[in-house]
Parts: C-alpha cells; sequence; structure tokens
C-alpha cells in the first residue's frame, strides 16, 4: 500500500512515521510513504504558496496552483506504475484507469473510525491532502478532493498530524504490518468493545497483585474473564460502543445466562447434599 501525502511540512510527517511500527513497515517494503512538499511546485517566484481570501476574513488561504499541479505529478505518477505494472502481468488487468482517492483533512469532514481505517488499508494508493492557514482554495477542492475527513471536534493548526494519525491507523490494518497479524483484528474497536486489562511482571507491584483468573492456567476461564473485562470496561467509558455491541451480540447474554443458570443449579445440588449428609 502506497501512502502520497501533499502537504507544506514533509519533514513533520516524515519524522513521524519513518519511526516504531510504520517505520519498519516502510523499510520491509509493505508499506510506502512518500511526502510531496506543495511548495515546489509554486510558480510564484518568491516561492509563495498563500495569499489574502476575496471577501476578506481573517488569515490567508493556500492557492489553487500549486495544490493541483503537485496533486496532478503525484497522481500521473501513480497511473504509470500501474500501466508498467499492468503491462508486466500476464493477464494484463490492472486498475490503472481507477482515480485515486484523495481525503482533505478538515474539522468539516466525516469523522475518521475504525471501520473507515479498515476499508481504506483496502486501497492500493492514497493521498492526502494537508491544509493549513485557513484552509484551501475551494476550487482546487471540487476538483481533486474524493473524501472529506476530521479526526475529531476540534481545530488543529493544519493537516498533518490528522493524515498522521490516519496512515498509522490505516497502515496497521494492511496485512503484515503487524507481527502479529491477529492483533489488528481482536484489539479496541474491532468489534466495537475496548481492550481488556492486561498485566505483565511482576505479579505483585506496590501491593497490586494480578488478577488469579490470569494466573490460574486455565485457558477457557481466562477467555471468558477477558471477554467480561473488555465488556465491563466498555459499559463504563464509552456507553455507547456497548449498546451498539449488545444490540447485535443478543446471544453472548443468552448464552450467559444459560452458562449462570447451570452454575446455580449445580450449587443448589452441592448444597442440598450436604444438608442432606
Ligand atoms: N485540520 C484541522 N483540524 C482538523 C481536524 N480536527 N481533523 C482533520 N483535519 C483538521
Amino acid at each position: 500500500m502506497n501512502f502520497h501525502v501533499l502537504t507544506l511540512f514533509p519533514d513533520m510527517i516524515l519524522s513521524g512515521l519513518e519511526t516504531s511500527i510504520t517505520g519498519r513497515a516502510i523499510l520491509a517494503g509493505t508499506i510506502s510513504l512518500e511526502a510531496v512538499n506543495i511548495r515546489d511546485y509554486t510558480v510564484n517566484k518568491h516561492k509563495k504558496v498563500d495569499d489574502y481570501p476575496y471577501g476578506g476574513g481573517a488569515g490567508m488561504l493556500m492557492q489553487a496552483q500549486p495544490v493541483y499541479d503537485a496533486w496532478e505529478d503525484v497522481e500521473k505518477k501513480i497511473h504509470q506504475r500501474r500501466s508498467i505494472a499492468a503491462d508486466e502481468s500476464l493477464d494484463g488487468q490492472s486498475d490503472e484507469a481507477k482515480k485515486t482517492r484523495v481525503i482533505y483533512l478538515t474539522p468539516q469532514g466525516t469523522t475518521f473510525h475504525q471501520r473507515m481505517a479498515k476499508e481504506l488499508a483496502k486501497e492500493e494508493d492514497l493521498i492526502f491532502l494537508c491544509g493549513h492557514y485557513e484552509g484551501i482554495d475551494e476550487r482546487v477542492l471540487q476538483e481533486i478532493v474524493t473524501d472529506y475527513v476530521s479526526i475529531g471536534d476540534y481545530v488543529l493548526t493544519g493537516g498533518e498530524l490528522p493524515a498522521m494519525v490516519m496512515i498509522d491507523a490505516i497502515a496497521r490494518m494492511v496485512p503484515g504490518v503487524l507481527s502479529n497479524q491477529e492483533s489488528g483484528e481482536t484489539e479496541s474497536f474491532s468489534n466495537y468493545l475496548l481492550e481488556y486489562p492486561q498485566y505483565s511482571r511482576p505479579e505483585v507491584w506496590r501491593e497490586q497483585k494480578v488478577p488469579d483468573f490470569l494466573l490460574s492456567g486455565d485457558h477457557k476461564k481466562i477467555e471468558e474473564w477477558c471477554s467480561e473485562q473488555s465488556l465491563e470496561k466498555t459499559r463504563q467509558l464509552r456507553p455507547e460502543l456497548y449498546e451498539k455491541w449488545a444490540v447485535e451480540n443478543q446471544e453472548y447474554f443468552d448464552k450467559k445466562a444459560k452458562r449462570e443458570e447451570r452454575q446455580r443449579k449445580k450449587l443448589l445440588k452441592q448444597l442440598k447434599k450436604q444438608t442432606q449428609i
């Protein structure tokens, strides 16, 4: 999967993402990352990329020309690469004609979520457009943007951090990026639930003991305990996610009720036996 970021601050993107897990994936070639400096495309002799907005208003706007030319260059290269790949492939098929999705980071966009990350991870290429100052001339947005995305209801100084957040979340859904492919699926939000609490050595730290269940060695019991913890944590911290999960997983509660009923009956039987003696 190939990420292309159109930005005025390419170093910010590269230094953030060429680190840790995404950095390892870039080195391994599982994903690629290119940060394109929009300023390199301005035709202004002073390298200016912004100007005052018509009609007045605070701040400056990024102009259409350098943004469009930077996008056009990236899109052309993607198509060239795809047509070479199509020529080389035996069946001659490729997504050559497909237009690459262009994501504009803006607080006015649709709020980013895990399902979106999973869906975007299926694309071969993604272009991210990072705005700065008061935004970008509307005409170029109309021309090239396919998705308007926000990472939350707050305003940041530019689109670079949101692009990095999105790329990190998308990259970890790309097969081979995480060392254990399972973890991408089972962790938080893959089914609305938060992760259960986890513990490592030592067994006792500042007089707090690791829950007995985790030390029991009984894998079925541990699994049950983890699910219960995960549900309880979600119910307390994110009740709206818990409700969604509960609606879609009614059978979990049915099974749990049956299990508890069996346990109650077993206990009752034991008690009766004891009183008979
Ligand atoms: N640019 C500025 N604030 C933003 C946000 N919250 N999400 C996406 N892009 C932004």
